[in-house]
């Protein structure tokens, strides 16, 4: 039998429309510009809900970007287009996301309705980790058989954001990275993989049903380097590569300082990280497809690279890929 391998043959980014800068968070909380910067390398993000966006009806209409499935649904339309594939194609659509827009029934349900995608739908939550669980999870499946899948993080942060917290308000932002994954024979693309969890570590972010995210900074800062480093080692290890041959290195983007922090300690240096944090902040499940989509975009890869994506979020959940582009 023929081994079947998997590729990333298009994708697609969504932002909403409203941009809040560090100077319009001075209006909310004590804070300031500068010490955003220095603290996060945060300047500015998205955001579909919260106090900058207006809040009638008609601010976002049918069609518009204020909920994680207009956002999954306008990145996963880009990504079909760009892959040139047809909705109903898809045999399945994977939603990696910590803010669905209901607790019952899974805003997969939505989105697959919305493009008319073929075959099943599920939702992923593995917060900020989601993509690359959702990476593993269905570059496995395309091995399988399955045929084509779309794989999407979507986030609204901004709809479980304590805007009186200063201590982690400015951080998060929302929008949406999709790619579609297909069979091609051979060994195809996914050469070395890591997932874990550690739910001892809940209580250092989490939001209740109905109530805004509580996090211990500091101690997620720390656990979150830690984490990020053995995990995409163990992928390295497994992929039989070293950090030398990493071409591109797509950190989750929750805190520059942790993303160079985490490139330092595997010792790629900073100019190959793919980094959108500046613009977007942190966008949980959507942070590592915005930063991977804005480098292949970019034109910061050839047939052959070789990518390392790492994400660590609340549970505490962590995973890493190393993926042969264009293979
Ligand atoms: O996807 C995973 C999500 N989470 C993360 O990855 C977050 C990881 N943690 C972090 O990124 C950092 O801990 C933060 C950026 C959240 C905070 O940076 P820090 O260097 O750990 O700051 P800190 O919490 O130790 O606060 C330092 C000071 C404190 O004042 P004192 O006690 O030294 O007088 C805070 O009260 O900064 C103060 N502070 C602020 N000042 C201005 C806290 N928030 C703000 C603020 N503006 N927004």
């Amino acid at each position: 039998m023929t081994e079947l391998g998997c590729a990333i043959s298009g994708w697609g980014a969504a932002l909403p429309p409203t941009v809040v800068t560090n100077t319009n968070l001075e209006k909310l909380f004590d804070t300031s510009d500068q010490w955003i910067v220095e603290r996060s390398g945060i300047r500015m993000r998205r955001a579909a809900t919260g106090p900058f966006v207006e809040a009638t009806p008609l601010a976002h209409p049918p069609g518009g970007l204020g909920t994680t499935s207009a956002l999954a649904v306008e990145a996963g339309r880009r990504a079909l287009d760009s892959a040139g594939a047809t909705a109903d194609e898809v045999a399945l659509l994977v939603l990696c996301t910590t803010t669905p827009d209901q607790a019952i029934p899974a805003t997969s349900a939505a989105v697959a309705h919305a493009l008319g995608t073929g075959g099943g739908a599920m939702d992923l939550n593995a917060a900020c980790a989601g993509f690359t669980y959702g990476l593993v999870t269905a570059a496995s499946m395309v091995s399988a058989g399955i045929g084509k899948v779309l794989l999407i993080g979507a986030e609204t942060m901004t709809s479980v954001t304590n805007w009186e917290d200063r201590t982690n308000a400015f951080l998060f932002g929302d929008g949406a990275g999709a790619v579609v994954l297909q069979p091609v024979s051979g060994p195809g693309s996914l050469l070395g993989w890591d997932l874990g969890v550690d739910g001892s570590l809940v209580e250092l972010l989490y939001a209740d049903h109905g109530s805004g995210m509580v996090m211990k900074g500091k101690e997620v800062f720390r656990q979150a380097v830690r984490a990020t480093v053995d995990s995409a080692t163990t992928a390295l290890r497994q992929a039989k590569v070293s950090a030398d041959d990493i071409t591109l290195f797509v950190p989750h983007q929750a805190n520059q300082r942790i993303m160079h922090a985490v490139a330092s300690r595997l010792g790629i240096p900073v100019e190959r990280i793919a980094s959108v944090i500046e613009w977007t902040g942190n966008t949980s499940a959507a942070s590592i497809p915005l930063a991977l989509i804005d480098a292949a975009d970019a034109g910061r890869l050839a047939a052959g690279d070789l990518v390392l994506l790492a994400g660590f979020g609340a549970g505490m959940t962590w995973a890493s890929a190393v993926w042969r582009w264009g293979a």
